[in-house]
């Protein structure tokens, strides 16, 4: 039978539908994306921990028979370990004793803008003799690091940084819960830092390196656990331009969380390479009839593990505790890999002796005048840069596009993020993230979930790319200004 025609209130009801189809669709993220479950405010438990970090030049030792000159918080590298309950307040006065300004950034927790510590965007810089105190009662429970975010590529490789965690009451109680911060040093013969922080080569390369690992700024960690024994090892990288790859050798360990908040489901390390800035806590049985020295180590392009810290197994056997490891709501948002992306973000690198003639390359040559060595991020270098906008509690993603044949370590303040693709290869991860290692050429999709309103730094946590441009802003408004 033959249709009759459509009319033409028909055909219009027809588009105006299909319209209001196509809207539906592009907010579909916004709907079927989950909420994160972490976005709920914790109830303050009233107590506030009371702590003073004075920043300062120091003469301390990272290696056994060896003293170097550091930067330090309170007189050691890392600086004291602030461990506080969940709910629990922090107030700390940072006394500036350093010959130049400085600041604190809280790597990866939600605190109040203005307690952000990056120098120009969120406070001014605290000049050599001042003081400036930061206040604020962390959202989330998990690992956390503190480190000066003014000068990083040289701040931080001399030793200001330390570790925050905040204890979840509501997780089982580890009889060891231990921070390892993770660090890598470029020293000469006699143990000195060298004082050369930004060399060209790093600059355009992965940034500094260096030869001698500590954890907790000694060469010699031990950690002492009996057979049987249950224990928490909270993992930071803490260098300023070094991946790692954690290897527990004849232990097996279960990740329990990355960057800060608990994954959906206990797994092996195995495949885990931390950036610089990001954080794993995992769960480590030790078999009830082991004895003697386990090794921690370092995989990161190499095939023997290069020895980092022991765990030193002793003493009669304990009855492993039976808790199961915790696991957090993560909602999977891998799906987000197949709509468009909100903002594209592209990486690359700039020297003026590349982009010179020929006869202006021999001349550098001859002179040793390379001219500017650069990182731009959409073109555009630090403090000329570009701001990214996203509207409070609309999930969004970002493409992130690495034109550069270096690795990047990724990491945006103020809010967390889940890795949906690689080379538009869909990822799911089973977890948050506040820092993503891109290598080089690739190409990486992120789910940003925007809950916490203010401008905040999104850059690169290779602290020499940082400092010579590499960063950006990501601004969170409660309503999306027209513009
Ligand atoms: Cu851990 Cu903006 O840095
Ligand atoms: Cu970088």
């Amino acid at each position: 039978m033959l249709k009759k025609p459509k009319s033409t209130l028909a055909v219009c009801l027809v588009l105006v539908s299909t319209l209001i189809a196509v809207v539906a669709l592009t907010q579909l993220r916004d709907t079927t994306l989950a909420a994160p479950g972490y976005i709920e405010p914790v109830a303050a438990t009233g107590m506030v921990h009371e702590v003073r970090l004075v920043a300062a030049p120091t003469t301390g030792s990272l290696d056994e028979g060896t003293t170097t000159d550091l930067w330090t918080y309170n007189g050691t590298t890392p600086g004291p370990e602030i461990r506080i309950t969940h709910g629990d307040t922090i107030r700390v006065t940072l006394k500036n004793n350093l010959p130049e300004p400085t600041s604190i950034h809280w790597h990866g927790i939600r605190v109040p803008h203005a307690m952000d510590g990056v120098p120009g965007l969120t406070q001014p810089p605290v000049a050599p003799g001042e003081t400036f105190v930061y206040e604020f009662t962390p959202p989330d429970a998990g690992t956390y690091w503190y480190h000066s975010h003014r000068r990083g590529h040289e701040q931080l490789a001399r030793g200001l940084y330390g570790a925050i965690v905040v204890e979840d009451p509501t997780e089982p109680d580890y009889p060891i819960d231990a921070v390892w911060l993770v660090d890598d040093w470029r020293v000469d013969d006699s143990g000195m830092l060298d004082p050369d922080f930004d060399s060209l080569n790093d600059i355009h390369h992965s940034g500094r390196w260096g030869g001698l690992f500590t954890i907790n700024g000694s060469t010699q960690t031990r950690l002492a656990a009996a057979p049987g024994e249950r224990i928490r090892i909270r993992i930071v990288n803490t260098a300023n331009g070094r991946p790692i790859k954690p290897n527990f050798g004849a232990l097996d360990p279960l990740v329990i969380a990355m960057d800060g908040l608990p994954v959906a489901e206990n797994f092996p390390p195995t495949d885990i390479t931390l950036a610089p800035g990001n954080r794993m806590d995992v769960d480590i049985t030790i078999p009830s009839d082991a004895e003697g020295e386990f090794i921690v180590g370092d995989l990161l392009g190499r095939s023997d593990p290069l020895e980092l810290a022991r765990i030193s197994v002793t003493g009669d056997p304990v009855g492993t505790p039976g808790f199961t490891a915790p696991v957090g709501e993560v909602p999977d948002w891998s799906s987000a890999a197949d709509d468009p992306a909100d903002h594209n973000v592209t990486i690359s690198f700039f020297s003026e002796f590349a982009e010179a003639s020929r006869e202006e390359q021999d001349r550098m040559l001859e002179t040793e005048e390379f001219g500017e060595f650069l990182w731009k991020l959409n073109g555009r270098v630090w403090p000329d840069a570009e701001t990214l906008t996203a509207t409070r509690g609309e999930l969004q993603k970002i493409r992130i596009v690495n034109e550069s044949g270096q690795m990047h370590p990724i990491h945006l303040h103020g809010q967390f993020f889940q890795l949906v693709s690689r080379n538009d290869e869909r990822v799911t991860e089973g977890h948050y993230r506040d820092t993503v290692l891109m290598t080089a050429f690739e190409t990486i999709e992120i789910v940003v979930a925007p809950f916490d309103e203010g401008t905040w730094l999104l850059h690169c946590h290779i602290q020499l790319h940082a400092e010579y441009g590499m960063a950006m802003l990501y601004e969170v408004a409660s309503e999306l200004a027209s513009s």
